[in-house]
């Protein structure tokens, strides 16, 4: 077990993303320990699907904090007393400070629904079937100081369709995050993952 990569994963609403990455790691496709799950919303679908397997969950609520320094302060407080090796945002809606990515250098990664660099920040979905684009997906990446702009680790294309609604595009691009965010986890596991200014390669043997 020692040799488990030791995850720390933040969310907000459904965590169906969070479903993805236990799933991955139940069937042995994902060499990972999940150490806690943290929401900063009481409300979070994704806290009952934590505890259904028995992860361990914290709740800070934001307006218990005095700023967003004071509530990142105590995530890496909370982070580090779980020995977390790498930080997972699973649809946290919450800005990280410099001072958390200071914590964990390139040790924290994000799942954003649109393919980067266009249409980041929220509602990226929405954004591409109002701009007409053909083609959506997913983009895995480190965090850094901007929002939706670290270095590519994978990204998964879909086809938009004439009829889309914001709904089904989200459930199609969805499918694609819950197969590539575990892949991109499992590469950071087996050391896979080379970084070099905002590129990633990733090794294709260690
Ligand atoms: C996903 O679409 C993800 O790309 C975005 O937030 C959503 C989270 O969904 N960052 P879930 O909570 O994992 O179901």
């Amino acid at each position: 077990m020692a040799d488990l990569l030791k995850l720390g994963i933040l969310i907000s609403g459904n965590g169906s993303n969070l479903q993805s990455i236990i799933d991955n790691i139940e069937k042995g496709s994902l060499k990972a320990i999940i150490k806690i799950v943290i929401s900063n919303n009481p409300e979070a679908y994704g806290i009952t699907r934590a505890k259904k397997h028995g992860i361990p969950v914290v709740v800070l609520k934001n307006g218990d904090f005095k700023n967003k320094e004071e509530f990142n302060l105590e995530l890496i407080r909370i982070l580090k007393n779980n020995y977390v090796d790498l930080v997972i945002l699973a649809g946290f809606m919450r800005i990280i400070t410099p001072t958390l990515l200071k914590a964990f250098p390139h040790k924290i990664m994000n799942i954003h629904p649109a393919l980067l660099p266009s249409f980041p920040g929220i509602h990226g979905q929405k954004q591409a079937l109002e701009y007409g684009v053909k083609l959506s997906g997913c983009t895995v990446h480190f965090v850094d100081e901007g929002v939706d702009t670290g270095p590519i680790i994978i990204q998964s294309a879909v086809q938009v369709f004439d009829d889309d609604t914001e709904e089904t595009l989200a459930a199609r691009i969805l499918e694609e995050e819950h197969r590539i965010y575990p892949q991109a986890i499992q590469f950071f596991a087996e050391g896979k993952i080379e970084i070099k200014g905002r590129k990633v390669r990733i090794k294709t043997e260690k």
